[in-house]
């Protein structure tokens, strides 16, 4: 019987000392645990264990005498697990302590049982000095790798301490109705009935709540393609597009094609959505046929239109960028390992030239819609406001949403505003 806490560090050592993402490890990890509540205790320890290891790495290096990250990466994980289960888990100091320890032997570490068992209870013992030291600084306050915490209290500076507290919490399940194939009533009913507590999204029309992350795939309807998986901030580029029937609609980074769906559960389009990863393109086509819908997929460079454009203008253009993914935080905990800050220049690069290379293919008074999932303001309204000023064809809608706040250009969600994800949006319109 292998061990979810043995098997769970060294999924974590792989996302945080090896560079792995959460979604990597886990496909490597979870088929070893074929219990289904073991696998969910898998799947806590390591989003938790990924989302606190800024907090619990650093209360490492005031309990171990010499790092164990290079030698030993699993019982370094592991001890960043054991620590997590006392103070995020809350688990029963006995059953958390005694239960990482059985995890060292499963590892093939029994020589180290003695240091872990040590390690912990001096934790327990010093707990307040190191927690006070801890919660000192907003890094390991907030679990925030330092650069992101500077970055996000430059740019947000009243808002920084609830946006990092907001990236720390469990975020609600939010699905996207059909419009296609039910009502957002009539699913919420079947939701009900099969024991979910579902409930309508106060302002946007086709999302529904629940209050916990399931395996939507057991849902009634999924496989009818009833609904789809999407938070409520990405819901709201369907109502700034307001697409109709007939237009011509380019979605220039589609995928997995969520807010593609969405447009084409809406109106009548034609739709380009492409894709610069080939693998990725896979999955805009599954969504596709799931939710039964069509749309032209393509595999090209948005930055890049002559290697895939027919030269047909559009009346509606989507770009949602590449990006920091600093606003998804809570729902991506291994973003923040592996984000550094000079990725974010790169980035700001990269979307100010698929900006620039898309505007020619906008229909006069056609309507773009830049978008991000990053909340610094390098890779959002940096990138509009000089695009606005270098194009005298171009102006920015003004618009307003029940959360977050206008930036200088376009409207900025944070995350937890609205209990939404974190995401930035422009629109602009061509004279
Ligand atoms: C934020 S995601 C898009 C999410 C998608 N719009 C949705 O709602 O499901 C950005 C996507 O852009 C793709 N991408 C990155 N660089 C690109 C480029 N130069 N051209 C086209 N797509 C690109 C990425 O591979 C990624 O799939």
């Amino acid at each position: 019987m292998t061990n979810p806490r043995a098997e769970a560090a060294q999924a974590l050592a792989n996302i945080a000392l090896q560079g792995a993402s959460l979604r990597e490890a886990m496909e490597r990890h979870a088929p070893r645990i074929p219990d289904p509540r073991d696998r969910a205790l898998l799947m806590a320890l390591v989003s938790d264990g990924a989302r606190w290891w800024p907090r619990f790495d650093a209360a490492l290096d005031r309990l171990l005498e010499r790092p164990l990250r290079r030698k030993e990466p699993a019982v370094h994980a592991l001890l960043v697990l054991g620590l997590v289960q006392l103070e995020v888990l809350e688990l029963a100091d006995y059953a958390a302590v005694a239960a990482t320890v059985e995890a060292v032997r499963a590892l093939k570490r029994p020589q180290l049982a003695g240091l872990v068992n040590a390690v912990l209870r001096r934790w327990q013992r010093e707990r307040a000095t190191h927690l006070a030291a801890l919660d000192a600084q907003p890094e390991t306050r907030h679990a925030h790798p330092r650069w992101l915490a500077a970055a996000i209290a430059r740019d947000w500076p009243a808002q920084a301490e609830d946006v990092m507290a907001a990236d720390n919490r469990e975020p609600p399940l939010m699905l996207r109705a059909n419009r296609r194939r039910t009502t957002r009533d009539a699913l919420i009913e079947r939701l009900r009935t099969d024991g979910q507590s579902a409930e309508p999204h106060a302002w946007l029309a086709d999302a529904i709540a629940l209050p916990h992350s399931t395996d939507v795939t057991r849902l009634p309807g999924f496989a009818e393609g009833l609904f789809a998986v999407q938070d409520g901030a990405a819901q709201i580029a369907a109502d700034l597009a307001d697409a109709r029937d007939g237009q011509r609609v380019l979605d220039a980074c589609a995928a997995p094609g969520g807010k593609a769906c969405h447009l084409l559960e809406r109106a009548d389009v034609t739709l380009t959505a492409l894709e610069f990863e080939p693998r990725r393109t896979g999955r805009i086509r599954e969504n596709l046929a799931r939710l039964h819908l069509q749309a032209d997929v393509r595999t090209g460079d948005a930055g890049d239109p002559s290697s895939w454009w027919d030269g047909q203008p559009f009346d509606r253009i989507l770009i949602d960028a590449p990006c920091s993914a600093t606003g998804v935080l809570r729902r991506r905990p291994d973003v923040r390992l592996h984000r550094r800050a000079d990725d974010i220049p790169a980035l700001a690069a990269q979307q100010q030239r698929i900006l620039a290379a898309l505007w020619p293919l906008l229909a006069p008074g056609g309507r773009l819609l830049y978008i991000t999932c990053s909340l610094l303001r390098a890779e959002n309204e940096a990138v509009v406001a000089p695009f606005l000023a270098a194009h005298a064809d171009a102006h920015a809608v003004p618009f307003t949403l029940p959360a977050g706040q206008a930036a200088a250009v376009g409207w900025q969600i944070l995350p937890g505003d609205g209990d939404l994800d974190g995401m930035y949006y422009a629109v602009l319109e061509k004279r």
